[in-house]
């Protein structure tokens, strides 16, 4: 598959990198500047697989765009998308903002990250997923024989099984966690996941999984 990938830093390296050794999808990743020398070596690590171009160039690649920009860039980039009629964009970015308390949510309980995007995203189908673990367990979603769990929220049920699918490819329990207005849910979880890593001393290497009967 083609994959457009746009933000190629923690987020955005782990997954193409993934997707390309794991699956062999072709990754093009959207960013400021293509010549950078840690994209350049992001390229290398990944091998043919992978190049970088301006936004607009990897979205017009791709069927399915990952968003993966911090927060207050992501209105940007997907304006300098241009044409994104009937495209997948998975939504992995989180709405945080630094305040007295430390890092926390801009927003999130009447609106969310996930639904300012489709509003930004004319046209398009976003998915909310891959914004609820950190960058190391998206490069390797499996602890002890156990499969973490990666959330996915979507309106459009048609292609919700092919996101499904695609981030299931990376390792994770995927579970379908509902409608797009479910991200709220989903951007509270992360900074669970933020707040137990980076404030509660769990670091990073730890990930929420789902039991069942
Ligand atoms: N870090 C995690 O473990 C984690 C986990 C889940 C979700 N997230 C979310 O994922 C997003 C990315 O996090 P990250 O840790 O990967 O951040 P990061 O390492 O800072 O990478 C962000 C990338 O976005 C690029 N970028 C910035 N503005 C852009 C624009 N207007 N157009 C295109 N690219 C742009 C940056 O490029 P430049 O080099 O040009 O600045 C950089 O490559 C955030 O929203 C974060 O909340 C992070």
């Amino acid at each position: 598959m083609k994959l457009a990938i746009i933000g190629a830093g923690n987020v955005g390296g782990a997954l193409g990198l993934a997707w390309a050794q794991k699956a062999g999808h072709e990754i093009f990743f959207g960013v400021r500047d293509p010549k950078a020398e840690k994209t350049q070596t992001l390229l290398r690590a990944i091998g043919g697989k992978a190049r970088a171009g301006t936004v607009a160039e990897a979205a017009a690649f791709a069927d399915v765009i990952v968003l993966s920009t911090p927060w207050p860039a992501a209105e940007a980039a997907i304006r300098a998308m241009g044409t994104i009629k009937g495209k997948i964009i998975i939504d992995a970015t989180n709405p945080l903002t630094r305040g007295p308390d430390g890092v926390g949510l801009e927003i999130g309980h009447s609106i969310s990250g996930g639904e300012k995007v489709q509003g930004w995203a004319v046209g398009a189908s976003v998915f909310k997923a891959l914004n609820t673990t950190g960058f190391g367990n998206m490069a390797n979603p499996v602890y002890i024989g156990v499969k973490s769990v990666m959330f996915v929220a979507g309106d459009d049920a048609p292609n919700k099984p092919k996101v499904i699918d695609l981030v299931g490819q990376l390792g994770f329990d995927v579970v379908d966690a509902g409608p797009l207005r479910n991200a709220r849910l989903l951007e509270a979880h992360a900074m669970l996941w933020i707040d137990l890593a980076l404030a509660r001393g769990q670091g990073r290497d730890f990930a929420f999984a789902v039991v069942r009967r």
